[in-house]
């Protein structure tokens, strides 16, 4: 059941180039109970951003959350300006996380955390659970210019591969990129992605993440960062078309999701 109750902003600073790390005091039994991938809804405290904004869970802490946001608009440009001690209501953790079911049997897959842009923060948590687990975990992580927290995946046990449009860190180019250059090299050896892939990242990387998942038989998870209102299933604010049997049939990303099989996802062309 949905809970809203007020809380404290511990810490938010800028991490990079319009990219904040917050901190909130959470209460710790609801926090244990979290899944990889889930999100809270943030109620801002000026009476005309009326709607919660969805912000993923990137890291579960002792007694506090971890999210890392990025400016969009003035919901966000006014969550920047909380000073430590400030007082903004949040929700339970909301929608289905990642499912992990695979990784619990004795042999262990092979897995890769794909990430690009503003969808890396909340594959943190899972990259930390996978570790834990006994999984082998490779990151694949993609940004315009300035790489940010891609420290804290290597200090979480993955082995991190970065790209950067602009070539500054890394490999010049997308994620996409990065991944079919190296299946070209590996193809006959091994899949560079391994048995299982997740994802989260702009709809244009996932949707090519998905056709190349499909063809080289990696089971893909992603995570869906549509466009909310209420953020609770009450609005259809929110909806997605994923494949049946039957045709397509729309879900709703903050009730349904927003993870989802990459494989049933309509992908907008
Ligand atoms: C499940 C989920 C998880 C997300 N996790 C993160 C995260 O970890 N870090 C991060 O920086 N961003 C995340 N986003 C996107 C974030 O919610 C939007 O950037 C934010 O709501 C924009 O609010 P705004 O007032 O600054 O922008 P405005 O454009 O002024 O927002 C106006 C309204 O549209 C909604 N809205 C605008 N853009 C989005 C969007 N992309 N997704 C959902 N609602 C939107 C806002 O919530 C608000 O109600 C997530 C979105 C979803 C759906
Ligand atoms: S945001 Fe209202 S139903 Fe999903």
């Amino acid at each position: 059941m949905k809970e809203v109750f007020c809380t404290k902003v511990l810490k938010n600073e800028l991490i990079a180039k319009g990219i904040y790390s917050m901190i909130l005091e959470y209460h710790e039994e609801i926090a244990c109970r979290i899944i990889p991938g889930q999100f809270v809804n943030l109620y801002l405290n000026r009476k005309d951003l009326l709607l919660p904004r969805p912000l993923s869970i990137c890291r579960v802490l002792t007694e506090s959350i971890n999210i890392v946001y990025r400016i969009s608009g003035s919901g966000t440009k006014e969550l920047s300006c909380y000073l430590p001690g400030a007082l903004i209501r949040v929700s339970s953790p909301l929608g289905n996380g990642f499912d992990l079911s695979i990784c619990e049997k004795d042999v262990k897959p092979k897995a890769s955390i794909v990430g690009g842009g503003i969808g890396v923060p909340p594959l943190l948590e899972l990259t930390h659970r996978l570790v834990g687990m006994g999984v082998s975990v490779q990151a694949v992580l993609g940004f315009q210019d300035e790489p940010y927290l891609y420290e804290e995946f290597q200090k979480a046990g993955a082995a991190v591969r970065l790209a950067t449009d602009s070539g500054k860190t890394g490999f010049r180019g997308t994620v996409m990129d990065l991944i079919k250059d190296e299946t070209s090299v590996q193809e006959a050896e091994e899949r560079f992605l391994g048995e299982i892939c997740f994802a989260c990242g702009p709809s244009p990387m996932l949707s090519a993440l998905s056709g190349h998942c499909i063809k080289t038989g990696t089971l893909l998870q992603v995570s869906l960062e549509e466009r909310m209102g209420c953020g609770f299933g009450a609005c259809v604010g929110c909806v997605c078309k994923i494949k049946t049997s039957d045709g397509a049939i729309l879900k709703k990303v903050c009730k349904d999701g927003p993870v989802f099989p990459g494989n049933e996802v309509v992908f907008d062309a």
